[in-house]
């Protein structure tokens, strides 16, 4: 008896001032539960204003969030089981949707409607628990877990009947997004790069880090018992999901090539898109899947409506970035246990409109949304942070057109998942809403020869 309690006297002072370094994989199963605070701890009386935020950002819903769980438990899990090549992600995708599930070994989390602690996805205690990262580039959640009575943020040595708190520089870095926010796949692509896409551009050199732009500041409280400071980081985050993080984005202008055009006649439209709002790509993180696609169409006097295909540049890869109605995401036949596979529709959007992307594609070369069965990509045509892109629209006007004023409307457009695979998955509508980014008109006349 006294020799168990003495032994329990040495270990447990040992256990609680070692420091975790374990990140990533190996971070599995390292923990238990009950090492992370709940989030309605944290929220109940104390931070009940980050509480509400929290409640409303996708990152508490990385676990319970339709699509997701659609993802995870049709497609991803049973590809693992079938596949050894992807065996890892059975467990993997965890690692950054369930974090406290993978590092407390609930491996797979029992499905969302359990209502287990796997539903708390990225928790307050998820965040304020990183100490660092593991090696010189953030992904795969190589963040390095450490929870327990300090608490790290972006103060140090504020007063907490609750907690200790302690600064970590690190999380007010764009580092510290990119554990999660940057993913390799098993065949070794950079699936999701949002941080790596931060780094080369723009922003990263004028010191702009994420957090300016989804977690902008104001004066307040953090706290209920908290002092009132100018610069409270409010906990938004809006990204994808959030239609007026979207609109906007990329500004355009359409002009023709002369003011006058005349039927049976070649006319050029140019369209000028400049992304104004995006410190890395656009799109972004899950590129797999998000669509953005400008559409121009003119209507002649009489009402009657053209659509104006884009002209082809002949980079390598452009045929992806051309809408058509060819058939694509056949790996999907795995998981879903159909032989022979033959598809379905890549697009679904007008055909020959022009399509801002980068195609992952499969092992066999096949276009594919599961990002981690992605060997490669076939072009990326996506915007750079303030980069600007020209297209142009040369159009053969036809004979019948009605003479007099011609309008001509350049729409860009945006989807975060294609139709087809929305309406072939059983996704909620919502995850396929159609946001117009931006749109501009532009009038000519038409006259006779
Ligand atoms: C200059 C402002 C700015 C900076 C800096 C910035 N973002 Fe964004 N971010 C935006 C805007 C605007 C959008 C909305 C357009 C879009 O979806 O890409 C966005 C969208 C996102 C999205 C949603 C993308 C999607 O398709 O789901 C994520 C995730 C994101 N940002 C994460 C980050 C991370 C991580 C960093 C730092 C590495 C960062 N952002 C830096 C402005 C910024
Ligand atoms: C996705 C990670 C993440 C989650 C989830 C998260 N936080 Fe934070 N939090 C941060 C980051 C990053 C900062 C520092 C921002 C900065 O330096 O610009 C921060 C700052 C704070 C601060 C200090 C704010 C200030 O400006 O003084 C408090 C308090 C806080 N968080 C509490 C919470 C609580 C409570 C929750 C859950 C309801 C929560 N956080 C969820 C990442 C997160
Ligand atoms: C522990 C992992 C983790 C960390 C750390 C993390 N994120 Fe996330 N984040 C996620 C996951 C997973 C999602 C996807 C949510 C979902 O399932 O739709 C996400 C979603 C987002 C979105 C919403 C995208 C949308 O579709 O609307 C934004 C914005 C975002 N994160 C920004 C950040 C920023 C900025 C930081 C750093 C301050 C950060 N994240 C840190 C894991 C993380
Ligand atoms: C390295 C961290 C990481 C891993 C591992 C990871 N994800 Fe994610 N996932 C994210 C982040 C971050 C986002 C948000 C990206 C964005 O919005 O730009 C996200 C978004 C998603 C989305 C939402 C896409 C949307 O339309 O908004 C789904 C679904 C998803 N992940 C499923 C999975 C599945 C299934 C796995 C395992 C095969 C997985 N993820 C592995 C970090 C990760």
């Amino acid at each position: 008896m006294y020799r168990i309690l003495i032994i329990l006297l040495i270990l447990i002072p040992v256990k609680a001032h070692t420091q975790n370094n374990k990140s990533g994989e190996d971070a599995k199963g390292i923990f238990k539960y009950e090492n992370f605070q709940k989030p309605d701890e944290c929220g109940s009386s104390c931070h009940t204003d980050f509480y509400s935020q929290w409640k409303q950002m996708m990152m508490s819903q990385c676990y319970t969030h339709e699509w997701d769980e659609i993802e995870y438990f049709k497609l991803a899990i049973p590809h693992a089981e079938k596949e050894p090549r992807v065996a890892g992600v059975k467990d993997g995708c965890n690692g950054c949707h369930a974090p406290a599930s993978f590092m407390s070994g609930d491996l797979p989390p029992p499905k969302p409607e359990a209502n287990s602690r796997a539903n708390e996805s990225v928790s307050c205690d998820v965040c304020h628990s990183v100490t660092g990262f593991t090696g010189d580039t953030p992904y795969n959640f190589n963040f390095i877990s450490n929870p327990g009575a300090v608490k790290y943020g972006n103060r140090g040595g504020t007063e907490s009947p609750a907690h200790e708190t302690r600064k970590n520089p690190l999380l007010s870095k764009a580092e510290f997004c990119g554990t999660c926010h940057n993913e390799k796949s098993p065949f070794g692509a950079w699936v999701k790069a949002t941080h790596l896409e931060w780094k080369e551009g723009p922003y990263s050199k004028e010191g702009v880090q994420c957090q300016n732009c989804h977690m902008p500041r104001t004066p307040g409280i953090s706290s209920a018992m908290g002092v009132h400071r100018e610069d409270i980081a409010q906990h938004l985050f809006h990204g994808a999901h959030d239609p007026g993080k979207v609109r906007g984005t990329v500004e355009l202008r359409v002009h023709p090539d002369m003011q006058e055009i005349v039927p049976g006649e070649p006319a050029k439209f140019t369209v000028v898109l400049f992304n104004q709002k995006t410190g890395h790509k656009f799109p972004t993180g899950s590129a797999e899947e998000r669509m953005l696609w400008l559409h121009v169409e003119a209507k002649d006097a009489k009402g009657n409506i053209y659509h104006l295909k884009v002209d082809l540049k002949g980079f390598k890869g452009e045929e992806f970035t051309i809408a058509s109605d060819t058939l694509a995401y056949q790996d999907m036949g795995v998981p879903l246990a159909i032989n022979n596979f033959k598809g379905i529709r890549r697009d679904g959007v007008p055909l020959g409109d022009r399509i801002f992307r980068m195609p992952y594609l499969d092992p066999q070369g096949r276009m594919t949304i599961q990002q981690w069965n992605t060997a490669s990509f076939a072009v990326d045509y996506r915007f750079g942070p303030r980069e600007t892109k020209t297209e142009t629209f040369t159009w053969l006007v036809p004979d019948e057109i009605e003479l007099g004023k011609l309008t001509v409307r350049a729409v860009l457009n945006y989807q975060k998942l294609p139709t087809p695979v929305a309406e072939y998955l059983g996704v909620p509508n919502e995850e396929a809403e159609i946001i117009e980014v931006n749109s501009h008109s532009t009038s000519v006349e038409v006259v006779e020869d």
